[in-house]
C-alpha cells in the first residue's frame, strides 16, 4: 500500500502565522521513514501552494463573511486536485496542515473520487460554520459546513463565494479538476456520513445545525460518560453499519487534545482528550481497516514555549503513526 504524503502549509483560514510550520517539522522529525517502517510505500508530494510571503491578516478583504476566501479557496482547490488524483490511483492521501480550512480541499478531492466516504472529525470544534452563520469569518471554522448537504441557505450557493467557484454546479473545469458532467454534482457530504469526536466549543448556529440535521457527535461530556472505548465503537458502527467496506477519512485537529498535552495550536480549549485518548482514537480507526485518507492540522509551534512546541509536534507524529497502523504490541 502506498501513502501519498501531502504537505499543505496554508494558514489563511485563521489569523496566526506559524501554522505553516507543521509539515516541515513533521518531515524533519522523520515521518517518511516512520511510515515506511510501518510497511507503507511513501510517495512524497511537493508542497501544496507553499508558504505565502504575506501574513494571514494582510490579505484582500472578501466581500463575503469568509476571510481570505480567494486564497483559502484556490489553495483548497489545488489540494483537492491532488487528493482526487491520488484517490483515483488507489493511494492513501495523508495531508499535513496548515490550518483546518485545508480539509475543504482534501475532503472535496476524496469525496469526488470516493463519494461514499465516511468522515471522523476529531476536534474541539465542529467547523460547521458557513459565511452565512459564522461569528468570526475564519474559514478554518467552515470546512465541514461548506461541504455539508443542508448547510447552505435557500437561494445561496457555495460556488458564489470568491475562490470557491470550483464547487459551483456550472464550473467549467480545468486541468486536474474537470467540470461536473453526466449528472455528476459538486462533492458534498451527507449529515449521516460524519461523526464528531471531542467537541467542547460549538457555536450557537452550529449546535442548532447539529441537532436539526441529526449529526452524530461524541462531545467531551459523552467521552466522560461512556469512555473513549465505547465512543469509538459507536462511531465506527455508525459509519460502517450499512457498508462494512466503506472508506473512512479521519480529519484530526490537534486542538482536540487537551492543551496540557498539545499547547502549540491556535484555538486551545481546556478539557480535551488525554494523551492516551488521543492515541486511542487513531488506533481504533486504524484497526477498522477502512481508513483510506486523513489530515492532521492546526499545529502552530510559535504559540507556546519551546518545550510545549516540541511536545505538540511529537504528539502529532505519534497520532499519525498510530492512525497509519502502529500498535503498542
Ligand atoms: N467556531 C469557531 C469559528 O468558527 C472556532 C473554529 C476553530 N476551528 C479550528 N479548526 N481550530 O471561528
Ligand atoms: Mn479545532
Ligand atoms: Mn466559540
Ligand atoms: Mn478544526
Amino acid at each position: 500500500r502506498t501513502v501519498s504524503l501531502i504537505p499543505c502549509p496554508m494558514t489563511f483560514g485563521q489569523p496566526f502565522t506559524g501554522t505553516d510550520m507543521g509539515p516541515e517539522l513533521l518531515m524533519q522529525k522523520g515521518l517518511p521513514s516512520m511510515l515506511s517502517n510501518l510497511g507503507w510505500r511513501v510517495d512524497r508530494v511537493p508542497e501544496v501552494l507553499g508558504k505565502s510571503p504575506t501574513s494571514p491578516t494582510s490579505t484582500p478583504a472578501s466581500s463575503f463573511n469568509a476571510k481570505n476566501s480567494s486564497l483559502v479557496g484556490t489553495g483548497a482547490k489545488e489540494l483537492a486536485k491532488i487528493c482526487y488524483s491520488k484517490s483515483e490511483e488507489g493511494r492513501f492521501p495523508l495531508t499535513l496542515g496548515g490550518d483546518h480550512s485545508i480539509s475543504l480541499g482534501s475532503l472535496a478531492g476524496v469525496l469526488r473520487s470516493r463519494p461514499n466516504t465516511g468522515v471522523i472529525w476529531v476536534d474541539a470544534h465542529a467547523d460547521l460554520n458557513t459565511p452565512w452563520i459564522s461569528e468570526s469569518g475564519n474559514m478554518h471554522g467552515m470546512p465541514v459546513g461548506l461541504l455539508m448537504e443542508g448547510m447552505v441557505p435557500e437561494g445561496k450557493s457555495v460556488g458564489e463565494i470568491e475562490g470557491l467557484n470550483w464547487l459551483s454546479e456550472d464550473w467549467k473545469g480545468e486541468d486536474g479538476w474537470p467540470a461536473y458532467t453526466n449528472g455528476e454534482k459538486p462533492p458534498t457530504l451527507q449529515p449521516s456520513s460524519i461523526v464528531y469526536v471531542g467537541l467542547r466549543d460549538v457555536d450557537k448556529e452550529e449546535r442548532e445545525a447539529i441537532k436539526s440535521l441529526n449529526i452524530k457527535y461524541y462531545s467531551m461530556y459523552d467521552i466522560d460518560r461512556l469512555g473513549i472505548g465505547t465512543v469509538m465503537e459507536k462511531s465506527v458502527e455508525h459509519l460502517l453499519k450499512d457498508d462494512p467496506d466503506r472508506p473512512l477519512h479521519l480529519s484530526y485537529d490537534i486542538d482536540a487534545v487537551d492543551p496540557g498535552q498539545a499547547p502549540a495550536t491556535g484555538t486551545t480549549v481546556r478539557g480535551g482528550l488525554t494523551y492516551r485518548e488521543a492515541h486511542f482514537v487513531a488506533e481504533r480507526i486504524a484497526n477498522s481497516g477502512n481508513l483510506a485518507s486523513a489530515d492532521l492540522v492546526e499545529l502552530n509551534p510559535t504559540l507556546s514555549d519551546e518545550t510545549g512546541a516540541e511536545e505538540t509536534v511529537d504528539l502529532g507524529l505519534q497520532i499519525l503513526t498510530s492512525m497509519m497502523g502502529k500498535s503498542i504490541i
